[in-house]
């Protein structure tokens, strides 16, 4: 069955379960509030956030750790069009472009009345939005050889690319409380 061999499959036949339950939940709940854009946005956005912040969490907690006494040759087999790492990149990258922009219709839908826990989670996403894309990206791309480098840059850039890799993996602790008590309980009125 494709949904058991291929990705793709399995991801639409996830949304339609999920989509699923949601229409008998609504269908036989004479107390239901309302499906609008925005929870379909909220569930979106939380969708892509754990696809990013997981593929952040493998490469702190799996991918650097076991790289580290790895020669060239093999770094080069492991970082060709195709790999594990590319692929990994490709989501982890997306997961954060697509997280941001459901981040900021959320953030448009807010009525006056939220508080400072979503604008310090908003910036700290913000933060590690930006890192992810000017920061870990281009210097990824020079460590694993789609941009020209010599060994030296390519030293240069992994340690870049870790530090904000690591800053990132440290904001998304206080990110996601911050992002949960924005809607549940207000640290910040
Ligand atoms: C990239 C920048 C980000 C922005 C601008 C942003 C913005 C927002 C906004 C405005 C809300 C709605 C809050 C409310 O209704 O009061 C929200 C909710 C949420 N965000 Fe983010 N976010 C970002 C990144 C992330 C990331 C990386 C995650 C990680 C998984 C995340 C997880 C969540 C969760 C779980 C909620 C739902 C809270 C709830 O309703 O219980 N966000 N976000």
């Amino acid at each position: 069955m494709k949904i058991f061999t291929d990705h793709r499959w399995t991801i639409g036949a996830g949304v339609i379960l999920a989509l699923l339950i949601a229409s008998i939940g609504i269908i036989t709940n004479s107390h239901y509030a309302g499906f609008d854009i925005d929870t379909l946005v909220r569930f979106a956005h939380i969708l892509t956030g754990i696809t990013w912040i997981g593929l952040l969490y493998y490469f702190n907690f799996v991918q650097v750790p076991s790289l580290g006494g790895v020669t060239a040759e093999t770094k080069a087999d492991i970082f060709k069009e195709g790999s594990i790492v590319r692929r990994a990149l490709w989501w982890f990258r997306w997961g954060a472009m697509f997280t941001l922009i459901f981040g900021l219709v959320l953030y448009g839908n807010l009525t006056g009345a939220d508080g400072w826990d979503i604008r310090i989670g908003a910036a700290f996403g913000i933060i590690m939005w930006f890192n992810v894309w000017f920061i870990i990206w281009p210097n990824q791309k020079k460590v694993i050889g789609i941009t020209e480098a010599t060994a030296d840059e390519k030293a240069a850039a992994g340690k870049k690319a870790l530090m904000a890799s690591r800053l990132n993996t440290l904001l998304s602790i206080p990110m996601l409380l911050l992002m949960v008590s924005s809607a549940h309980f207000r640290f910040f009125g």
